[in-house]
Order: structure tokens, then C-alpha cells, then sequence
């Protein structure tokens, strides 16, 4: 049987036709043209007056539906259903329940009025996508709630609820009985012959105003086109008449939904929804509940994931072994809470109401899920889980926050593998959104599913890794650690390679980053490995641990503790350091830095790929979008490394292992292989 995607029923003299496409009612062609039909019906038929859209489901729509784009379209497109909305005689209300989002929104605003459910959320998400609104949305919303309003709504992609949407202007009702209050509007609005349009009213709102907040806008930093085209857009719509604005609109639409950028930010999107999906897990998988958990550790990295787990509501015994350091993890996080300025008093104490601090780790016993999160040295973490094994209860999950030790020799320390994982956290833990899911060689289905339920419970975007050192997002970092000790070396210097990198889109260069992480982080892990980096050594070994003791790769001042500025001291140990390896330094371009940076990380990739440490190539993406910082319209690395195409990035790699005997630059297989057929990574997934 073919689907419906719309089902109707009728409210007394008003249809109601019901969106029924799970799971969030993206509008495909098969929705589009069973909303048109099912209209065409309700017009036809004399006994209805009035019309009531609603969702089936979790929400009202999602918007168009993102795999269609780049593809024919098919007839009717979201513009044509909108208009026949819009023009319908018969007054038309949208019930908006969930999130209501992009296409889905442009489609509530064609209608004559617009109830929403209290949960209801609305927003133009679209510049995330990099594209704008295509369907309407950036004439329509500026007319209802204003220019300015409109701007901070569309370029932010950020979701109005539904008090606030009424507030506004955007709905005319906030609802308990959604269907039955938006029946009842349809009706009077029927009976009142009355058929409000969006597009017969003109833009409210102070016309410098909105200048000035565009201006600040696009006069900062790099300006993306699709936030350029927004700006336009809302212009146009204070601009010109309403159909001339709309066809602007589409003009732009249509050039950004081309682009590369855009093209990288709709592979992201796809690309984190599909990271938790395990290949070999069955579908029947069940994640076990988790209403409470334990943290072992108030350093920096327990701190943030225990203030993760308070912010998702879950209350989280925080685990130490001395008063000292537990009161020193407790001050960090309630001074982390007040710094934003943006929570108030009464959620702070309540967030912190839901940690219970303790020096007794049997506490752990109450916990769902125990997360360990002490130093990076394995007798320590072996001697946890240990105990761990003989406190938890049976069936909670026990995690290990490490970033690169062996989470299979952790996990033999117990008498139950199979509950057993890494979920690794990156710092700060309460912001950064990437959690790499260790799975280790025994670690159940179960386990597993428990894991990227809880992660995403408390806001994280969980990508599953198999166990080797540094795991995936590290160990590619360590190939970009190298060749930036090799750039050092050869010529560069840490603000000459920062800028190559910001230039690339990156908000902050890799040395910027280090002296932020803190030096002597690294050379712990380089001494563990007994790894030697004449730069990075001889930066350390003269004191300088980065922004923690104001001087690392470059000076920080006292008067701004966080502005980077370039420091002759360092200069001199670089070139100190070449010159006792008798390089000769040379000046290096802004596109080699590039490429040494990018490429042998690729080759990393390609080789984590071949050893089945990441699922796909876009899990690795994922992790460098969501971790360290690669800019989402370039896609990630593996993704850029398809639109630089294989065959470049194959060659480049050769040559500079033949020119450098370093054989870690030799293509890995899988990168040799598809280069030589012409493919891209992504068709290898
Ligand atoms: N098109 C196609 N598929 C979509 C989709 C869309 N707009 N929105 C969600 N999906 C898919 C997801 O890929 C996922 O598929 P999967 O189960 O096969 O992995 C499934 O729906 C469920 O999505 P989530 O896992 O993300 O579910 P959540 O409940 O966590 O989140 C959501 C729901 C908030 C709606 C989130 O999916 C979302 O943000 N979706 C995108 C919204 C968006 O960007 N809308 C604008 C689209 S562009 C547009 O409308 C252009 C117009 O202006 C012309």
C-alpha cells in the first residue's frame, strides 16, 4: 500500500488536514502534493468552510526536506503549495505543535493565522544549512515581527518558543487544545469573511535600527554567504513589494544551495545524525534507564562533565580523594556557572543542588553510569575500575574519560567487559558538544546504546570509536602536532601558522590551542611515549606551559590573559632549534602551511578508516567539526579532502615522503586506492 502523508478529518464545517510524514514531517514532494490535494479537496467541498494544518507526531514540519535538495524538482515545489495556501478562499489556520522549523514555518506563515501548543518551538534554522529561508520566510516573519527582530531570528537559526513567538507577533494564539482552539479560529475567521494575509502588511520597526545591528553583522570577522544573503534578503523585504522580494529571496536560495559551503554544512548535518548509528546493532537495542550518575575526579575535565550532567537534571555524585581538591572542583564549577552572567541565581543553585560532593568512592554505588575521570596514568585508572567492578551495581554503565590509553586493559580490571567503555569528554566538557564513544573489544550493545542516550541526554553529539592510541580526533591531532613542529622547524612561525589556519576558517590556530590546553599536557603525553619534538621540548623546558602561566608558544598580558601576541624569546628558541639541527629556515607560504597542516591529518584519517576505528568517514568529520574546531561549511577533513579531490592530496602526500623519508606520509592504502579509481572517500562509506 502506498503512503498517505496526509490524512483529514473533519471538526464540524472545518477540515483538519493532519501532515503525516514521520518523524518530523519534512516536506518531500510526497507531502507537498498531499497537502495541495487534500486542500484542493477542502475548497471543492461546500460543507467545509474553514481549514486546520496540523502535525502528526512529534512536531508540526521540520521544514523541506534536506535530501531533496540538489536533486529535479518535483512539481508541486514548497513555493507553489505556499501560494495555494495563501490564496485559498477558505480561511486556513496552522496548529503548530514541537519544533516547527525552516519550510515548516514558511508554510504556517502562508496561512491566515497561526495557533500554537505551549511546547511549540519556531525557528528559521536555515543559515546552519548555509542557505537562507527560501520559501517566504525572510519577507514574511519581518512584516510580522519586524525588521530587526527578523534579522536576529533568521541569522541566528536560534528557535523562539511559543510564548515568546506570540509576544512577537509570529502566532496569534498559544493554545492548551491546539486542534480545537485552532478549529475555532478558522471558523470565526470564516464566518467573519476576513482572510488576513502576511504579505498585505508591510515591515514594522525603525529603519536605522536595523541598519545599524546588519551593519555589525557583516562588518565583523569572516561573513559567510548565506549570513550575507540573509541580511539582503530582510532588505529586500523592507525594500520592495512583496512578490519582488520573494523572487530575490529565491534567486539567493538558489545560489546557495549550490555552493560548497552550503554543500559542507547539509554533509555535517547528515554526518551527525548517522555517527551513533552502530553498524552491527541490533534495532530491538535497548538503552538502560539513567536517572543518576557518579564522576570520579573534580579536575577540569570531571568538573565540566559533572556540571553536564547537572545541567541535563541529573543528579551526579562528584567523587575525590582529598577536601583540598574537592573544594577546589566545586569552587571551578560554581565559578564557571556565575562567569556566563547568564544563569540565574536561583538554576545555579539548583544545579549545584544536583552534585553531591564526597571523598567516599562506595558512593559510586548508587550510580547508573560512572564516569572516571583521574589522571592519564593507567595503574590509577586500572586500581578504579577495580574497585569500581566490586562497588557499582550490576548493569550500570562504567566509563573512562581517557584520551588515548588502552580502554580494553581497563575494562579486564573488571569481572563485567561488557559494561564497560570510554566516553571521552573534550575540554571545557560543559561546552564542547564532541563525545568520542570508546568501544572496547567485550562492551555490549547495550552498554553502547546506554552510552549515546545519555550523551545526547545531556547535550553531546556522541560519535562511536574503536580503541587505539588517541583513539580518532587525537591521533589525527598528533599528525597535525607534527607537521607543526616540522613548520616550526623549517621556516614558520606559531603566528605565522595560526594565521594559515584561521585563514582557513579555523577560529583559533593549532598553537593557539596548545598554549589554551596547556603545554605541559603534551609533554607529559610526548615523555610517556618516549616521543622527542625539539621545539615543543625546548618551549617547555623553559617554563612556558601556555596561558596558564602567561607564556607558552607566544606572551599573554595581564591586562587581556587570553590575546596571543607573538614574543621574540620564542622566536629565538625556534631558531636555536633548527639551527642545532642544522635546518635551514626558510620563509614558507600561506598555502604550503596549509597543506602540511591538512594533509598528513587526512592520511591519519584514511588510515583510522582502513582499521575500522571509525565507522565512516563522516564519523571522523564529526568529531574535527564538533571537537577541534574545523569550520562546518568546509565540511570537516575527510569531506574537504573528496573537494580537493584524492588524486591531489595522494600525490602531495608521496612527494613529501619521498622529500622527507618520513614514512608516516606515505598514502595510506585505502587513499592510494580510491584515488587511483577516482573516487572520493565519501563513496567508500
Ligand atoms: N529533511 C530531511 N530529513 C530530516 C530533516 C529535514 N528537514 N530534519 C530531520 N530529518 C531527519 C534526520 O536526518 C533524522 O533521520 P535519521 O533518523 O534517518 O537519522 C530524523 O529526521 C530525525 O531527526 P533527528 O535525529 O535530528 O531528531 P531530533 O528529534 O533530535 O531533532 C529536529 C529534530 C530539531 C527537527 C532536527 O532534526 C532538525 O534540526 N532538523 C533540521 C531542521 C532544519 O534545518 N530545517 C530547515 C530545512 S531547510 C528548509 O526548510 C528550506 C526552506 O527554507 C525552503
Amino acid at each position: 500500500m502506498s503512503k498517505a502523508y496526509v490524512n483529514t478529518d473533519r471538526k464540524g464545517a472545518v477540515a483538519v488536514i493532519r501532515l503525516d510524514n514521520p518523524p518530523v514531517n519534512a516536506l518531500g514532494h510526497g507531502l507537498r502534493l498531499g497537502i495541495a490535494s487534500a486542500l484542493k479537496a477542502a475548497e471543492e467541498d461546500a460543507g467545509v468552510k474553514a481549514v486546520v494544518l496540523v502535525g502528526n507526531g512529534r512536531c508540526f514540519s521540520a521544514g523541506a526536506d534536506i535530501t531533496e535538495f540538489g536533486k529535479p524538482l518535483q512539481s508541486p515545489n514548497l513555493a507553489d503549495l505556499i501560494m495555494a495556501i495563501e490564496a485559498s478562499p477558505k480561511p486556513v489556520v496552522a496548529a503548530i505543535h514541537g519544533t516547527t522549523l525552516g519550510g515548516g514555518l514558511e508554510l504556517a506563515l502562508s496561512c491566515h493565522a497561526r495557533v500554537a501548543a505551549k511546547d511549540a518551538k519556531l525557528g528559521l534554522p536555515e543559515i546552519k544549512l548555509g542557505i537562507l529561508p527560501g520559501a517566504g520566510g525572510t519577507q514574511r516573519v519581518p512584516r510580522l515581527i519586524g525588521a530587526e527582530k527578523a534579522l536576529k531570528m533568521i541569522t541566528s537559526g536560534d528557535m523562539m518558543p511559543a510564548e515568546e513567538a506570540k509576544a512577537s507577533g509570529l502566532v496569534n494564539e498559544v493554545a492548551g487544545d491546539l486542534v480545537d482552539a485552532a478549529a475555532k479560529l478558522a471558523e470565526a475567521l470564516a464566518d467573519s469573511g476576513d482572510l488576513p494575509r502576511v504579505r498585505d502588511m508591510s515591515v514594522p520597526g525603525d529603519r536605522d535600527t536595523f541598519d545599524k545591528a546588519a551593519a555589525a553583522l557583516t562588518g565583523r570577522g569572516r561573513v559567510l554567504p548565506a549570513a550575507k544573503a540573509c541580511v539582503d534578503a530582510i532588505k529586500a523585504a523592507i525594500e520592495m513589494p512583496f512578490d519582488k522580494g520573494l523572487a530575490y529571496e529565491y534567486e539567493l536560495f538558489k545560489q546557495l544551495v549550490s555552493s560548497d559551503e552550503s554543500k559542507a554544512q547539509r554533509h555535517v548535518f547528515f554526518a551527525e545524525r548517522n555517527a551513533a548509528k552502530v553498524a552491527d546493532m541490533p534495532a530491538d537495542t535497548q538503552a538502560k534507564p539513567v536517572s543518576s550518575a557518579a564522576v570520579i575526579g573534580a579536575g577540569t575535565m570531571g568538573g565540566g562533565i559533572t556540571m553536564s550532567f547537572a545541567n541535563a537534571g541529573i543528579p551526579v555524585t562528584l567523587i575525590e580523594t582529598t577536601d583540598a581538591a574537592l573544594k577546589r572542583g566545586l569552587d571551578t564549577i560554581l565559578a564557571n556557572y556565575k562567569r556566563s552572567g547568564r544563569t540565574p541565581q536561583a538554576e545555579i543553585d539548583r544545579r549545584m543542588g544536583l552534585i553531591t560532593p564526597t571523598l567516599d568512592i562506595e558512593k559510586a554505588a548508587g550510580a547508573d553510569i560512572v564516569i572516571e575521570a583521574v589522571f592519564e596514568e593507567m595503574e590509577i585508572k586500572k586500581e578504579i575500575f577495580g574497585k569500581l567492578d566490586r562497588i557499582a551495581k550490576p548493569g550500570a554503565v562504567l566509563a573512562t574519560n581517557t584520551s588515548y590509553l588502552d580502554v580494553n586493559a581497563i575494562s579486564a580490571m573488571t569481572k563485567r567487559p561488557a559494561d564497560v567503555l570510554g566516553m571521552h569528554f573534550f575540554s571545557p566538557a560543559n561546552v564542547m558538544k564532541l563525545l568520542e564513544i570508546v568501544r572496547g573489544k567485550a562492551t555490549s550493545h547495550a552498554t553502547l546504546a546506554t552510552a549515546i542516550a545519555v550523551g545526547r541526554k545531556i547535550g553531546k553529539v556522541p560519535v562511536i570509536v574503536g580503541v587505539c592510541d588517541g583513539f580518532v580526533g587525537n591521533r589525527m591531532l598528533g599528525a597535525r602536532l607534527k607537521a607543526t613542529e616540522q613548520l616550526l622547524l623549517e621556516g614558520a612561525l606559531p603566528h605565522e601558522i595560526d594565521a594559515a589556519a584561521t585563514s582557513f576558517g579555523f577560529a583559533m590556530g593549532p598553537l593557539a590551542v596548545s598554549d589554551l590546553a596547556g603545554l605541559d599536557i603534551g609533554m607529559r603525553a610526548r615523555r610517556a611515549r618516549g616521543v622527542r619534538a625539539a621545539v615543543a621540548d625546548a618551549i617547555t623546558d623553559a617554563g612556558r606551559y601556555g596561558q596558564k602561566n602567561g607564556k607558552g608558544y607566544y606572551r599573554y598580558d595581564e591586562a587581556d590573559k587570553r590575546k596571543p601576541i607573538p614574543d621574540p624569546d620564542v622566536e629565538k628558541i625556534i631558531v636555536e632549534a633548527s639551527e642545532k639541527l642544522g635546518i635551514k629556515r626558510r620563509q614558507i607560504s600561506q598555502e604550503e602551511i596549509i597543506q602540511r597542516l591538512n594533509y598528513p591529518m587526512i592520511n591519519e584519517g584514511a588510515k583510522i578508516l582502513e582499521e575500522g576505528i571509525a565507522q565512516r568517514p563522516s564519523d571522523i568529520d564529526v568529531i574535527w567539526v564538533y571537537g577541534y574546531g574545523w569550520p562546518a561549511w568546509r565540511g570537516g577533513p575527510m569531506h574537504h579532502a573528496d573537494q580537493m579531490g584524492l588524486k591531489t592530496i595522494r600525490d602531495w602526500l608521496a612527494e613529501q615522503a619521498r622529500k622527507s623519508g618520513d614514512a608516516s606520509l606515505n598514502p595510506a592504502p585505502v587513499l592510494d586506492r580510491l584515488a587511483r579509481e577516482g573516487r572520493g572517500f565519501a563513496s567508500a562509506s
